[in-house]
Parts: C-alpha cells; sequence; structure tokens
C-alpha cells in the first residue's frame, strides 16, 4: 500500500514507535541484568514495566483510531540494541565500562524516543485527536524521566570511574 496522506504517514509512524517500544522491552531486560549498579538497575527495571505500558497505550491510540498496526521494524532501536550488542562482544569490556556504557546508550535511546514523540504529539493535536495526544504524552513523560534519570546516574559513575582510574 503507497502512503499518500499525512494520516496513512502518521499510521506509520505510530506503527514504528509500537515496534521501537516492543523491541526495547527486550533491551531494558538485558541492560538491568548486566550492569553494575543497584540505582541504575532499580531505574531499568521501572523504565522497562514502563515500557510495556507504552505497548499498551500506543495499541489503545489505534484503538482510538479505528484503526491496526502496520508490521513495520524500528530501524532505529534495532540499531541502538545492535551497537550495545556489538560493544559487549567485540571489547571486552570491564563490568564498570559496560555499565558506563549503558548509560550512554540509554540516554541515545531515551532521546531518540522523546524526538519521536514530540512529533507524534504534534501531528496528534494537528489532526484534532486530543485522546491520542494525551496517551502519547504519557509515554513522553516516562522518557523524559528516564532521560534524566540517567543523565545524572551517567555523570555520577563517570566521576567515581575518573576519581578511581587517577585521571
Ligand atoms: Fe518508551
Ligand atoms: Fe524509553
Amino acid at each position: 500500500m503507497s502512503i499518500t496522506n499525512p494520516k496513512e504517514l502518521f499510521l506509520h509512524e505510530l506503527s514504528d514507535q509500537l515496534n521501537c517500544e516492543q523491541t526495547l522491552v527486550g533491551v531494558l531486560g538485558t541492560l538491568a541484568q548486566e550492569v553494575d549498579d543497584q540505582e541504575f538497575r532499580s531505574a531499568l527495571e521501572k523504565h522497562q514495566q514502563q515500557t510495556r505500558e507504552h505497548v499498551q497505550r500506543l495499541e489503545r491510540a489505534f484503538q482510538v483510531l479505528g484503526s491496526q498496526p502496520e508490521k513495520v521494524t524500528c530501524f532505529g532501536a534495532q540499531g541502538l540494541k545492535q551497537e550495545h550488542d556489538n560493544f559487549a562482544s567485540k571489547e571486552s569490556p570491564s563490568k564498570q565500562m559496560l555499565t558506563m556504557f549503558d548509560t550512554g546508550a540509554g540516554e541515545k535511546t531515551e532521546h531518540y524516543e522523546i524526538t519521536a514523540y514530540k512529533g507524534l504529539i504534534e501531528k496528534a493535536q494537528l489532526m484534532g485527536q486530543q485522546e491520542v495526544a494525551s496517551l502519547l504524552q504519557q509515554n513522553l513523560q516516562d522518557e523524559e524521566w528516564m532521560a534524566h534519570t540517567t543523565h545524572k546516574i551517567a555523570t555520577r559513575l563517570a566521576k567515581q570511574a575518573l576519581a578511581g582510574a587517577g585521571v
């Protein structure tokens, strides 16, 4: 099917975001298991639960729009996952460096999602779809919380590591 109008494009982008969230439920579980920091692990576990709710809200948004999600692969999420997997398997990082890497990867991921949601929310509002916009807004709030939380943890871990390394 060819996409020829903004509503179809919106549904495509919403399907992409649904696939993104489904991928990230798995990635967050992997990260929560491997990181060497209790605060970061708790944040990852909490955000994994929030991400399951993101999937549900996106499914609800399709219902509100009277539509079905398309099968779309979010290559943005796949790429972020692959970067992590390559780093973990090819660079033989210490547990501490893998944990620091994961803070950076996490921040990149949240900002990717934040940008996606901001675009979707604006389009939903322009189309007069207030209920959809409000569902997406709730997801955006969780992404902003996780971006902020991960950034604080990243700064603390970097300071600790640099002090320990005598740099
Ligand atoms: Fe999300
Ligand atoms: Fe997220």
